[in-house]
């Protein structure tokens, strides 16, 4: 609890919650997430339910819109998103202009202000605010394509890193085997894209993240889609939230094996740091995407004689819960995540950029779903300063 000293009745006493912690900012029927129990859900849909039957696409249209397409609407969003994957030359071009080994989240961000900059429909959502239905309807044809184009510049970013030619979006496949032609110029095996469909599934939408309220807020001031998401993408990059299994990874790896796991383990916890990809503030149980990652972990490092890491993080995971799991650790999205997109052959640096490609769909459909009610986000803080201070001239300071 603590003193605010607000206008009207002075002092009153508010709870203060750093980190918003336990803050409710609106009513969605979007997606779930049960800390308690360990489940999520996406309009109702268990998140294990979506993994094993949707794809990436089909997700996007249920967060979108509400539902899951027939399969005439399905044919007709994936021609849309397929026909929307051209960037701009200029855009391309914007890109080119940034060093080669700057952060590949910096790069995507200025991507996706560079697209936002070449619509010269970006700000129409704006001009229809007296009109929430039509603003709904021009904001989602948007959105949409940032969902489609989002790809694309990530792409690029990937290929221009290592001095490779970009690669143009070939319309015939689905977005998740597009995504994988441009990133490594060659068209995926059916794991390989069954896998990254499911991770993209499973970084689509969760709750009131920080990236996704950094969107919301964006846009609740009536700014455009574009620099919604280019912020989302600058919370994403932060090692708190996207950037950690890039990072719970590369402490993974200076792990000699499983034997060394629980040295590892002991050691971290005794100096007071944490075991990265290891708890989270909602979840409280097992995070349900890890279960699936690390399914999915298992069968890759398998296939590819790298049993040692999976086995090395199975033994984190053991000793981390003997020691934590009673007070609700367990690992999260992240521990496994890694695993898989090392096992797929994808640059650790590239980590947080495939996780943006495919949080976009929440980010989007959130903001959507908050439009029509928009009301501009404004909280308060509780003020601790001075209040009566007198202003001294700067030469007698
Ligand atoms: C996420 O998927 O956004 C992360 O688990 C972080 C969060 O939910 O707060």
């Amino acid at each position: 609890m603590a003193q605010f000293r607000g206008s009207v009745h002075w002092p009153v006493t508010v709870e203060l919650n750093p980190g918003l912690d336990g803050a409710v900012t609106n009513e969605t029927a979007i997606g779930y997430v049960d800390g308690q129990a360990g489940r999520l859900n996406y309009r109702g849909y268990s998140i294990e339910q979506l993994c094993e039957h949707a794809t990436f696409e089909e997700v996007t249209h249920l967060l979108v819109f509400g539902r899951l397409p027939d399969r005439a609407a399905f044919q007709r969003f994936k021609r849309d998103l397929a026909s929307s994957r051209e960037i701009p030359g200029g855009v391309i071009a914007a890109l080119r202009q940034l060093p080669r080994d700057a952060n590949p989240m910096a790069a995507l961000q200025a991507g996706a202000a560079a697209l936002g900059a070449f619509d010269p429909h970006a700000d129409d959502g704006a001009t229809h605010m007296a009109d929430p239905a039509n603003a709904v309807e021009g904001e989602t044809r948007t959105a949409l394509r940032i969902v489609s184009q989002l790809a694309t510049v990530g792409a690029a970013i990937a290929r221009l890193r290592t001095g490779g030619h970009l690669v143009a979006p070939d319309p015939e496949l689905g977005h998740t085997a597009n995504f994988l032609y441009m990133l490594t110029g060659n068209r995926p095996d059916a794991l390989t894209e069954r896998v990254m469909d499911v991770a993209m599934i499973l970084h689509a939408d969760h709750g009131m993240n920080a990236s996704t309220f950094t969107g919301m807020v964006v846009h609740s001031s009536m700014s455009d889609m574009y620099s919604s998401v280019a912020a989302a993408i600058g919370s994403l990059k932060g090692p708190l939230h996207g950037g950690a299994n890039e990072r719970a990874l590369a402490e993974l790896m200076t792990i000699q094996g499983p034997e060394d796991a629980r040295r590892y383990v002991t050691e971290t916890l005794d100096a007071g740091r944490r075991v990265l990809g290891f708890g989270h503030r909602v979840y409280k149980a097992y995070d349900p995407r890890a279960t699936v990652f690390r399914s999915y972990a298992k069968q890759l490092c398998e296939q590819k004689h790298e049993s040692k890491l999976f086995a090395t993080a199975e033994a984190v995971e053991k000793a981390v819960i003997e020691r934590l799991g009673g007070k609700g650790i367990f690992p999260n999205v992240d521990f496994y995540s890694g695993i898989v997109y090392h096992e797929l052959g994808i640059d650790t640096r590239l980590f947080t950029v495939l996780f943006a490609v495919a949080r976009v769909s929440g980010w989007v459909a959130r903001i959507l779903e908050y439009l029509p009610d928009n009301r501009i986000f404004r909280p308060r803080a509780v003020y601790t300063g001075p209040e009566t201070l007198s202003y001294t001239p700067i030469d007698q300071r």
